[in-house]
């Protein structure tokens, strides 16, 4: 295509759809690594999004039926790879986030004026954990079973709210098309509506500058962070891809009743040793507890330093939670299988 051709085509675009205002500036350092994790973090929910819309359309949320429907899907080759797509972006998605989380941690982004966007990011990681939770259990097999029985037992703590949060509340609702709509209707609400005003805040309050700067921040166009945003992305994706094409994702046969056999997986791991210790209840309490110091952190630190050396007891703070969730993985990774649920 000729410059001219291009340019033209640029004209008309431009006329229609504003594109140009996309070339604002944006501070350089937005194009680091670090500084992309969100967007990165992004692409991995477009594909999920895209993955469960396939997904969807052949499950079946039926107890009787659940764990057969994503047999069945998995017969083909192409279904295979499209699940396998989604049990490893929902993987990816996670690890990216909380890398996202460290980052802004570290570079103290969560301080005056970017508080309550911290916040929304909080509510960014609830509603991910969920739909890690729910997805698990939709397969309908022992571990997706058993994770069920668990949500229950914690709804129990909360009498009759609790029922009908977690619970099969009404003998007219079959549990696992509640839990479907939960999963590929409520969630991706929610996440979209924290993602439009997490998005909106960033435009508004713009990138951090970097902790240790000093002077003028150097600028870029935005549209070059899209570029670099999308190569990391199409990055993403492609080894998310090698993944679901090399490792299939398990699924065990359709669940037994009664009998409590399977560990929780990876990322819900360092769970098992607390339950060990103090009941089902510790998954309640612990989580809590996570969320609760989440919260806390703009309001912990308020001082106005952002470099990593002068907040060092924030600092250490970071190194002993990260080793906190490492250790307790690690140990539920060794526990052989214990029953919690007084089956
Ligand atoms: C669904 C997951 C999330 C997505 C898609 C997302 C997306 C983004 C994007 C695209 C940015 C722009 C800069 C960057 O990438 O670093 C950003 C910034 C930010 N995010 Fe997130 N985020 C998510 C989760 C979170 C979580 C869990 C938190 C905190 C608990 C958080 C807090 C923030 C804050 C405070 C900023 C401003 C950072 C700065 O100005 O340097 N986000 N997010």
């Amino acid at each position: 295509m000729s410059n001219k051709t291009k340019s033209r085509i640029r004209e008309i675009l431009d006329e229609r759809l504003k594109l140009g205002a996309l070339s604002y500036e944006i501070p350089k350092h937005g194009n680091n690594l670090g500084y992309c994790l969100g967007g990165i973090t992004l692409f991995g929910f477009i594909l999920l999004f895209i993955t469960g819309l396939y997904l969807g359309a052949f499950y079946y949320p039926d107890v009787a039926k659940a764990n057969w429907s994503v047999r069945l899907i998995t017969s083909s080759a192409l279904g295979s790879f499209i699940r396998g797509l989604h049990y490893w972006a929902a993987q990816a998605v996670l690890i990216s986030i909380i890398l996202h989380v460290v980052r802004i941690y570290i570079t103290g982004s969560y301080k005056k004026p970017r508080e309550v966007n911290w916040l929304i990011g909080v509510g960014l990681l609830a509603t991910t954990i969920a739909f890690l939770f729910t997805g698990t259990v939709l397969k309908w097999d022992q571990e997706g079973y058993e994770a069920y029985l668990h949500n229950v037992e914690i709804g129990k703590m909360f009498g009759s709210l609790g029922t009908l949060l977690f619970g099969s509340a009404s003998e007219t609702l079959n549990l696992l098309t509640k839990i479907f709509i939960t999963h590929v209707s409520l969630l991706p609400l929610v996440l979209l509506l924290l993602l439009f005003v997490h998005a909106f805040l960033i435009k508004q309050l713009e990138i951090s500058p970097l902790p240790w700067q000093k002077g003028e921040t150097e600028t870029v166009p935005f549209t070059s962070h899209l570029k670099k945003l999308t190569a990391y992305g199409l990055l993403f994706w492609v080894i998310i891809g090698i993944f679901a094409a090399v490792f299939p994702p398990p699924l065990g046969p359709a669940p037994i009743e009664g009998i409590e056999a399977t560990k929780p997986p990876w990322f819900f791991l360092g769970l098992y040793p607390l339950e060990d210790l103090f009941g089902v209840r510790a998954i309640f309490y612990a989580t809590t507890l996570l969320f609760a110091l989440l919260v806390a952190v703009p309001f912990m630190d308020r001082t106005e330093d952002r470099e990593p050396q002068k907040r060092k007891l924030m600092m250490i703070g970071l190194i002993v939670a990260l080793a906190l969730y490492i250790t307790l993985t690690l140990i539920g990774a060794f526990a052989g299988p214990s029953a919690h649920l007084g089956m």
